[in-house]
């Protein structure tokens, strides 16, 4: 099995990752660390033990982060995560309660505690990795690698050229970028090519699968959002995908590429990627040589990881 901990902005997909990350058999979730991101530290942490419960997932522990980005004021995604972060769907509320230690502390004691190395699974802004990495630089040693929803090639979503978990938090993410941890990038370019069909959805909402219905609604919303936004997130799995790249990276193309996070201006929030054929070796137009390299998705078999997704969950 792969030893991941979550970290988390709970949050619409982010719900549908946590479902997939405790259904499959190889992946063991050790710990889920929450943040500011898509609704407020406290509901994303409540959203996220409801949706252990609807996982029936084992003891998993749960810590509060971040409360807002490293810089700047936190910012609503209620037009896209409605203002409780699951858009509406109700769940019941959970008996499980968060840990009193930080999200840092909770991530650092896994991470130091593992026999194996750990992979640092962030599907959020990335507040609470950067001050991991900051505080405790030693945890470096014992991860396997982080795997980052975020960030795109092409695309933006929270501007024209920034996703919205670096968008929300730059800094952070020039950290975790710059921290020389080995890093995979799960961004927009596949992101958003990994949706479960409408009719699909509809009729695990209205079926008899406790799950499926869950599942069904949540998907639901990310079709009824896309009706005001045609084509931009039509039954989206979203982060779910980054979650199922750790088991399946043979659907995906992968390149290795220089990245930065553009800081300022317009672009601010932007991952900058070389994509040039001599990215790399180009030492005088670019100064690639001093990015970060890090493996990108830049494609991905978007009907494969709807199936995988589907067939963990036991609903295909
Ligand atoms: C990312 O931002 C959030 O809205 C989603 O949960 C996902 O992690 C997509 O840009
Ligand atoms: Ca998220």
């Amino acid at each position: 099995t792969i030893p991941v901990i979550l970290d988390v902005d709970t949050g619409v997909d982010d719900a549908l990752a946590i479902l997939f990350a405790i259904k499959h058999p190889d992946i063991e979730v050790l710990a889920i660390s929450c943040v500011a991101g898509n609704a407020s530290l406290d509901q994303v942490v409540e959203n996220t033990l409801k949706i252990l419960d609807a996982a029936d997932a084992p003891a998993v522990p749960v810590a509060a982060g971040a409360q807002r980005p490293l810089i700047e004021p936190a910012r609503s995604a209620s037009h896209v995560h409605g203002a409780d972060g699951l858009g509406g769907v109700q769940l019941p509320v959970s008996a499980r309660v968060a840990e009193t230690v930080s999200a840092v502390e909770l991530m650092r004691r896994t991470i130091m505690g593992s026999e194996r190395p750990v992979t640092l699974v962030a599907l959020a802004p990335q507040t609470n990795l950067a001050l991991l990495l900051r505080t405790h630089p030693e945890v470096a040693a014992n991860l396997e690698r982080i795997v980052f929803m975020g960030g795109s090639a092409s695309v933006g979503n929270a501007t024209a050229v920034a996703e919205f978990n670096v968008w929300h938090d730059p800094e952070a993410a020039s950290i975790v970028l710059d921290s020389g941890v080995p890093t995979f990038m799960y961004g927009l370019d596949v992101f958003n090519h990994v949706a479960v069909e409408q009719p699909v959805a509809e009729a695990l909402a209205a079926g008899t699968d406790p799950v499926g219905r869950i599942v069904g609604a949540l998907l639901g919303n990310r079709i009824a959002v896309s009706e005001d936004d045609p084509g931009e997130y039509t039954g989206l799995i979203g982060d779910a995908g980054a979650v199922c790249a750790l088991v399946e990276p043979e659907s995906l193309r992968i390149e290795n590429r220089p990245v930065r996070i553009e800081l300022g201006g317009y672009g601010r929030g932007q991952t900058l990627v070389d994509m040039r054929e001599f990215a790399g070796e180009d030492v005088v137009h670019g100064l690639a040589e001093e990015w970060a390299s890090i493996d990108i998705a830049l494609e991905v078999d978007g009907p494969r990881y709807a199936d995988l997704f589907l067939k963990t969950l036991g609903l295909k």
